[in-house]
């Protein structure tokens, strides 16, 4: 393999600049040479390509965001799309892609490796919600970003003994939701893979104030039904917490951190892992993490299979909330 290129595609995730960088770094150590594409799939598509030598990615592996600069492309998504890609690919000699980002990002990865392009993804999510991965880039900063956030809400909301509903990112995927939850202490945790009876969560933050709670804390998943503002007109239609109720959604503060150096480390051993899979023509896969190493997984899984939330913590963040 003499030449390969690298993208990153879909939500930004704190991390993805570590992985470019030993993307780069590992491949030009190899003797190859590197370009980076713009704008995800849809710089793919569009033809928007760059040469990365080593210094091109110095002083990047602190910061958050991605250098490439990322995008949904709908165009990729279709046959046409997907021709164009692989032409402008087959028109510059490159002979290997490391597509960086989450589940979109790695369908499109899998479209282009049953295509027989070599293709190595790795997974990149502030989301957690990809098959293959225990943990995906991204998600140690963004967790650390909303716990952040919720320990000065809980400051504020014990002094004016407050219910504050805070919301956080995750698309379909409860996982933020849950250890955020859990690790800031939430009085309840809401989630998009179980129902949820707002009665319920009425009957316990309303026990909680009887108890003398100064606060309470309640984390919401943006994917759940009773996302934080259906929850909020149910609680104004129907209930009386005792609690005065705020309403706080985190939304891409989340995602815009300086990545911690759990992601720092991750992308880096991501990056690095996913060269080696190119030198070896193990392609056509997905760079992970599981039980404390690097993991590889066929795209093919990674596209079809869903990975489940634990919900047995659930049940624990609901005694410890007491
Ligand atoms: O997939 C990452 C994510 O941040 C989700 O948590 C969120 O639902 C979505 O992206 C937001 O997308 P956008 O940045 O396009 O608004």
């Amino acid at each position: 393999m003499k030449r390969i290129a690298v993208l990153t595609s879909g939500g930004d995730a704190p991390g993805m600049n570590a992985a470019i960088r030993a993307v780069v770094r590992t491949a030009v150590e190899k003797g190859w040479e590197v370009f980076g594409i713009y704008r995800g799939y849809e710089g793919l598509v569009s033809g928007n390509l760059k040469s990365l030598g080593l210094r091109d990615v110095s002083g990047i592996i602190q910061l958050g965001g991605t250098l490439l600069g990322s995008a949904r492309s709908l165009e990729f998504k279709t046959d046409e799309g997907q021709q164009k890609a692989l032409k402008f690919l087959e028109q510059h000699g490159i002979e290997g892609l490391v597509v960086i980002g989450g589940n979109g990002s790695q369908t499109g990865a899998y479209a282009l490796s049953q295509r027989r392009f070599p293709v190595v993804g790795i997974a990149s999510t502030i989301d957690n919600d990809l098959y293959g991965s225990e943990i995906t880039l991204g998600v140690d900063t963004a967790l650390n970003i909303a716990l952040e956030a919720i320990d000065r809400l809980k400051v504020t909301a014990s002094s004016h003994h407050r219910a504050i509903l805070v919301e956080v990112m995750g698309r379909d995927c409860g996982y933020l939701a849950l250890m955020t939850g859990i690790a800031g202490g939430a009085e309840t945790i809401i989630l998009p893979e179980m129902e949820t009876d707002p009665e319920r969560v009425a009957k316990e933050l309303r026990e909680a104030y009887q108890r003398g709670k100064s606060h309470a804390l309640i984390v919401v998943a943006e994917g759940a039904y009773y996302n934080a503002q259906r929850l909020s007109e149910y609680f104004k239609e129907h209930q009386e917490l005792g609690f005065e109720l705020r309403i706080t959604t985190l939304g891409h503060v989340q995602r815009g951190g300086n990545p911690t150096a759990f992601d720092r480390l991750l992308g880096t051993r991501f990056g690095a892992a996913a060269t080696d899979c190119l030198e070896r023509t193990d392609h056509g896969v997905l760079i992970g993490f599981a039980k404390g190493k690097v993991a590889i997984t066929p795209l093919g899984d990674v596209a079809l299979k869903k990975k489940p939330l634990d919900l047995s913590l659930w049940k624990v963040s609901q005694v410890l909330a007491k």
